[in-house]
């Protein structure tokens, strides 16, 4: 080795070590003494009655319960590129859930991702939003979790591997990625739009699933809500580069928000539709300051998408002569009740105002094609069969040819087998983690007004 070399070596030996240790220093929490779990009669009934549907807008329940599992009880594998990671217990059962975990500890967690003992969490759970989350609503959650049922379950161990199962590296994750205080009031706005901002980059976290994630899974901030994926489904993009055919309002942005369903642009489905069910349960003046909100984010100059209703229409009766064997299945399977006369919401909207037509990514539609549209339970909603056991992948990607073709004026989906194919493996998957929508999409008419 040459005397230069060396002395480089030995630059990037004293470095490493110094970034070791500052990364040592920084990474290290202490742990919060454990307190005696405070039972129920502890939390003041209104503050309860607040951390519940501040808990509803932070979709926890979602993804701290499983399936058939009890409330908040954790252990649903969450499922990133990264590999597994189980939710954790949140009831107040003292050995496997918070039920020791002072106020102090569960707002460390909510702002800054670390646990009780003083370890890092995984930004699965979405505390790069939640460090938004005011000290007030911190302990009205805190007295709602507290409350609730204790129950004994320890989530399975995380499916990680090297170094992602090092919790010490999502200190290096949270040294790049994790800002605090991301959401400022902006004096110049109304108080609704100032309260939509809050929700919309705290609790709600809707940029957790409608924006891009670097190769490290951290959001990018310069593409916010300009598409993302969850649980092989793709959140739409929800500002300018929406490709919703008809704009979204203020209004319709309400409705489909809290009724799941809106005219102009048909049902919230999968996880859309969980997020759906929370915001229909929680004052209705919250919802109505997340469309006012996000109406301003999808509003900035309409690009050549943006085209009235009419139009999108009318564009429904163009013929495309050159897909016949997608055009026969649509007619056969489809065009009765999408093109029917049965009244909305139950024959499915014209599917030139569908999205999921125009969307970039297909696996929306095939999601759809394949499984259809759950009924919800006991309420009278809207209804699609599943197609998957009467098409093969040939039929079904001739179909999705097609219905991009005639009802988008977007250019042709490359890769739709694979996607297709996809789809009907992880059909599976939906059944697994999804608990259904419990009550959306729905007949709004039915649905209590508040
Ligand atoms: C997108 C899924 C998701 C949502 C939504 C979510 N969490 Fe979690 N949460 C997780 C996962 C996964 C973990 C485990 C992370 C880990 O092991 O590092 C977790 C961990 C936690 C922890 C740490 C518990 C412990 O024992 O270490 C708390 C507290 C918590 N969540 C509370 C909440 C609250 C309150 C909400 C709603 C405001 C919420 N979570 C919403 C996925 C979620
Ligand atoms: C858990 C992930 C997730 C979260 C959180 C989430 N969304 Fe979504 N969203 C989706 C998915 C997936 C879709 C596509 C659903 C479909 O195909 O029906 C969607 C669809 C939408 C649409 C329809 C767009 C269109 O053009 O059809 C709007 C609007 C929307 N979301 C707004 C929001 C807002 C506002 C929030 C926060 C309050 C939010 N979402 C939170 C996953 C999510
Ligand atoms: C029994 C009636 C029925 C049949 C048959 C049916 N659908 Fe649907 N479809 C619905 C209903 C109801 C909805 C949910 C309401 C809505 O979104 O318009 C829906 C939703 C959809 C959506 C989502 C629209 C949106 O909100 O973005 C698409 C896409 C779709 N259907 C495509 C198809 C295709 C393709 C076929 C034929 C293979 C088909 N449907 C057959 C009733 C039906």
């Amino acid at each position: 080795m040459r005397a230069s070399a060396r002395i480089i070596a030995g630059i990037a030996a004293v470095v490493l070590i110094a970034t070791a240790a500052t990364a040592f220093a920084i990474a290290w929490r202490p742990a919060i003494a454990t307190i005696d779990p405070p039972g129920p009669q502890a939390f003041d009934t209104a503050l309860v009655k607040r951390g519940r549907d501040l808990a509803a807008i932070g979709n926890c329940s979602d993804c701290h319960t499983l399936r058939g599992g009890k409330n908040f009880a954790g252990g649903l594998p969450v499922s990133t590129p990264f590999g597994t990671i189980f939710s954790t217990n949140i009831t107040p059962d003292p050995d496997t859930g918070i039920g020791r975990w002072s106020e102090a500890a569960f707002r460390r967690a909510m702002r800054s991702g670390v646990n009780r003992e003083g370890q890092h969490l995984y930004p699965t759970f979405p505390y790069d939003h939640f460090t938004n989350v005011s000290d007030e609503d911190d302990r009205a959650l805190y007295a709602f979790l507290m409350t609730r049922q204790p129950v004994r379950a320890a989530p399975p161990e995380n499916q990680l591997s090297f170094p992602f199962n090092q919790r010490l590296a999502i200190a290096g994750w949270k040294l790049l990625f994790l800002r605090h205080d991301t959401h400022r009031p902006d004096p110049k706005q109304s108080a609704e739009w100032n309260r939509g901002a809050y929700l919309v980059e705290g609790l709600a976290h809707c940029g957790a699933c409608h924006t891009p994630r670097n190769a490290l899974g951290a959001e990018r901030v310069s593409a916010q809500f300009s598409g993302g994926d969850v649980d092989d489904w793709h959140a739409y993009a929800i500002n300018e580069q929406s490709r919703s055919p008809v704009p979204w309002t203020a209004d319709a942005l309400f409705a489909y928000l809290r009724e799941g369903w809106h005219p102009d642009h048909g049902t919230a489905r999968g996880p859309m539709a969980k997020v759906v069910s929370n915001l229909s349960s929680v004052p209705a003046s919250d919802v109505r300051a997340i469309a006012v909100y996000m109406a301003g984010v999808s509003d900035k100059p309409a690009s050549a998408r943006a085209e009235p209703n009419e139009a999108a229409l009318a564009r429904a009766g163009r013929a495309a002569q050159t897909n016949s064997a997608g055009a026969s299945i649509y007619a056969a399977a489809c065009a009765s009740c999408h093109e029917g006369r049965r009244p909305l919401p139950y024959s499915g909207v014209n599917l030139s105002l569908s999205t999921a037509i125009s969307s970039p990514d297909p696996r929306n539609l095939a999601n759809i094609v394949l499984s259809g549209v759950d009924a919800v339970e006991g309420e009278r909603s809207p209804i699609m069969p599943g197609f998957a056991a009467s098409m093969n992948d040939e039929q079904a990607s001739a179909l999705l040819n097609y219905l991009r073709a005639r009802f988008s004026e977007q250019p042709t989906w490359t890769d739709l087998k694979k996607t297709i194919a996809d789809a009907r493996r992880t059909q599976a998957v939906f059944l697994q983690t999804s608990p259904g929508p419990r009550n959306a999409p729905a007949d709004p008419q039915q649905r209590e007004k508040p």
